[in-house]
């Protein structure tokens, strides 16, 4: 077992239901006083490496820590860093991690959050790792729910689009299988449908769900509409992307067969799988959504810094000869890092991105 000293925020099944709560209703009190909190975090410094594009999660998590009274330091774009010159990750987050006092991380690999934790001098906080998770975004719709519905369980959730590779679709089910009565209906073509492991960790919290393709089946039953964009840069062929990339548009005619109390979010950036009149439906929750996610990311910072929870990073154990079969798992590109999987026989779990592997004998 690998534990880290510091409270990571990688995956928020990694703590218990409870320590999301706590973080949800302080951002809930943030929210209503932020004032309050302004020097809450004086003399800290927050360092932000995007290796990705980000407009939301980057600025909210910087206002965050500016409106708490801490400051701000990081990269948006590798190519300005010593990335460019072929630094590895390891050496990067070690290197960043001594200045700061906390690190927030958005990277194209899967598990790259996690292979940072492994040798960070400071908290880091999951902000995206490839298609795997975002588990700041979940805890912005927890907060978004818990104030706009008044309730995280007993809901019946739509989620539509990129069910495959949208890490906002991932972390959310995962964590809102964990409150009890909750109902999923997935809104997706075949080809983007939620990957198995999310659908068994439904199906081990003996949440319902069901598979429909289109909107209109689904929207009469729906508490929440969750929208998300066809992930782009996820696709190996633009020729595959083009063939999804049209294929729900949720428009006024179909928000007229929704509940009156239906709310309607979206982790954004939006493309076009909104359609601009649906902004002005008082169920449009999604740009509200968004400010939700800077109160919340003041309460993560808290929280994290108060540092009472040591994550668990690496579980399992090293299986000689063994490899990741997911190209995009930071396993297979930072070649140092200790290849460790979950269980045991046949099927093994890599415990940086969760691929399952079928071992032949
Ligand atoms: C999402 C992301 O980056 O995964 N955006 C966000 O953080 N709010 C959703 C997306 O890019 O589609």
């Amino acid at each position: 077992m690998v534990t880290s000293r510091f409270t990571n925020l990688i995956d928020l099944n990694d703590m218990p239901v409870s320590w999301w709560n706590e973080v949800v209703s302080l951002g809930a009190k943030i929210a209503d006083a932020p004032e309050k909190y302004a020097h809450a975090c004086d003399g800290k410094i927050m360092a932000t490496l995007f290796y990705e594009p980000s407009t939301r999660t980057q600025m909210s998590f910087q206002t965050a820590m500016l409106r708490l009274g801490g400051t701000i330091i990081g990269f948006d774009n590798p190519a300005t860093s010593s990335v460019a010159k072929g630094e590895n990750l390891k050496d990067t987050t070690k290197i960043v991690s001594g200045y700061a006092d906390i690190m927030v991380m958005r990277h194209t690999l899967e598990g790259s959050a996690k292979a940072a934790a492994l040798t960070a001098d400071c908290p880091i906080i999951n902000a995206g790792d490839g298609g795997h998770l975002h588990p700041t975004q979940t805890l912005t719709d927890l907060l978004t729910l818990s104030k706009e519905k008044g309730r995280l369980e007993n809901l019946t959730i739509g989620l539509c689009g990129d069910l495959k590779n949208g890490r906002t679709v991932h972390s959310l089910c995962k964590a809102l299988s964990c409150y009890k009565g909750n109902k999923f209906i997935l809104i997706s073509t075949k080809e983007l449908c939620l990957p198995f492991y999310i659908k068994d960790i439904l199906n081990a919290h003996g949440c319902e769900f069901t598979e429909v393709d289109s909107i209109e089946e689904a929207i009469s039953q729906l508490d929440i509409l969750y929208m998300t964009r066809i992930q782009r840069e996820r696709f190996t062929s633009d020729e595959e992307y083009q063939k999804q990339k049209d294929v729900y548009c949720l428009n006024h005619e179909k928000m007229l067969k929704g509940k009156s109390d239906l709310i309607v979010l979206h982790p954004l950036p939006r493309v076009d799988e909104i359609a601009m009149e649906v902004d002005d439906d008082p169920r449009a929750l999604y740009f509200k959504q968004a400010k939700y996610g800077m109160y919340v990311r003041m309460a993560i910072i808290l929280t994290v810094l108060k540092n009472e929870y040591p994550t668990e990073l690496l579980t399992g154990s090293v299986q000689q000869g063994i490899k990741c079969s997911n190209k995009n798992c930071i396993s297979n590109k930072e070649y140092y890092l200790p290849k460790s999987f979950r269980g045991k026989g046949d099927t093994l779990e890599c415990e940086y991105c969760d691929e399952r592997i079928l071992v032949e004998h």
